[in-house]
């Protein structure tokens, strides 16, 4: 999926946009500190997953002095025709998604026609922060690689809010251990998706991190939530007392993690922050490479601030990777040439966009050949 034309009207200093960008290839989107690059990816997230990266808050995302902004994109699906797809939002909070001229039955069905990745300095939280971030990063692939995983990962979530309940309630044994067979029964199942996927992934992202950092012995170490020297239904069984005592579920997949490991040494502790950067992105690509040949769908990447925290070096090697995908990908940076002028122009299809004060006008003595 790709977006063939896009449409903003009163983004954060976007008052109205139009862009036609590259449907495959490399849209370059640049102009000084300020000027709505940032803004023009975070609108094409907003419209694939119905919230920003940036802010917790939609309503910050109107523009000042006006009461709603507005998404609106045609999608090019495999050869057939554009699907108008669409979202609003006011000041009320009111939000409107549309999917074919019908209103989107929920925000996973947006998701799920637009596959959207985003690598930005936040990426970092991916090593830096807590499990959710990863649990996420891989729950993200899952949901595009499983049809069963959403419906299952909804009901676990639903079971461990019931069995959580019952816990710091004090209810009955009897009570208790009905959550908990129906835990054991969505644990497992969650377990086994991710297990797949990693298994999936990891000759991807070692391909990828060869070719990025020269490092082709990078391991994904998965822990699933739970020691599984022993079985689940063991722990659960010999952590009575103490969960009774908490009141809560301690472990389970919402503890899940994974590490990235080389010679299993965790590589948190020693890659530098650029190193860091490209292993993000192959983390990224890898999902991205492995939808497109598994389920055979094509995602979006965002990258904001491609430049940032890389030498030139490291700069082409993920330039020239980013050129040979199949797919549509939006970079932004300060100046246009930091990237231009690493491109083997008659390889790539590209666009260059010029943003300046919310306005953004495509630079056609850029363009070297479009799809
Ligand atoms: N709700 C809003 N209404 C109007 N303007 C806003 C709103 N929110 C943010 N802005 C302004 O939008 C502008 C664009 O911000 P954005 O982060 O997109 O810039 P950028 O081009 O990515 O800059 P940088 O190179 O510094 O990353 C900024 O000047 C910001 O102050
Ligand atoms: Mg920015």
């Amino acid at each position: 999926m790709a977006i063939t034309s896009l449409r903003i009207n009163d983004f954060r200093n976007l008052a109205a946009v139009d862009v036609i960008p590259c449907v495959q290839g490399l849209n370059i989107i640049a102009g000084h500190n300020g000027s709505g690059k940032t803004s023009l990816l975070e609108a094409i997230h907003y419209l694939g997953l119905g919230r920003s990266f940036r802010s917790a808050s939609s309503s910050r995302l109107i523009r000042h002095a006006t009461d709603k902004f507005s998404v609106f994109a045609q999608l090019l699906s495999s050869g057939q025709r554009d699907i108008p797809v669409g979202v609003e939002r006011d000041t009320h909070g009111i939000v409107r998604s549309r999917i074919a001229e019908k209103d989107a039955a929920s925000v996973a069905e947006l998701a799920y026609l637009l596959p959207i990745r985003i690598i930005n300095s936040q990426s970092h939280q991916l090593f830096e922060a807590g499990p959710v971030f990863r649990r996420k990063y891989l729950d993200w692939g899952l949901f595009y690689h499983f049809d069963a995983f959403f419906l299952c990962w909804r009901q676990f979530e639903r079971v461990l809010k019931q069995r959580n309940i019952v816990l710091r309630d004090q209810l009955s044994r009897q009570e208790l251990d009905v959550w908990t067979a129906e835990l054991l029964k969505y644990s497992i199942e969650l377990d086994n998706f991710r297990r797949d996927y990693i298994n999936m992934l990891q000759p991807v992202l070692a391909e990828l991190t060869g070719e990025l950092l020269d490092m082709r012995n990078l391991e994904i170490h998965y822990s699933p939530g739970w020691d599984d020297s022993q079985s689940f239904a063991e722990i659960l069984a010999s952590n009575y007392h103490q969960e009774r005592r908490s009141g809560y579920t301690q472990v389970g997949p919402h503890r899940a993690d994974f590490d990235i490991r080389l010679d299993g040494i965790s590589v948190k502790h020693f890659l530098s922050r650029g190193q860091q950067k490209l292993l993000i992105c192959a983390m990224i690509l890898a999902q991205g490479m492995l939808l497109a040949k598994c389920v055979n769908k094509s995602l979006i990447y965002l990258i904001d601030d491609l430049p940032s925290e890389l030498d030139l070096y490291s700069r082409q090697k993920l330039i020239s990777l980013l050129a040979k995908q199949p797919t549509q990908i939006f970079i932004t940076a300060v100046e246009s040439e930091t990237i231009c002028a690493l491109l083997n122009k008659s390889d790539v299809s590209l666009k260059v966009f010029h943003v300046e004060h919310g306005n953004v006008g495509a630079m056609a003595k850029d363009i070297a050949s479009q799809s």
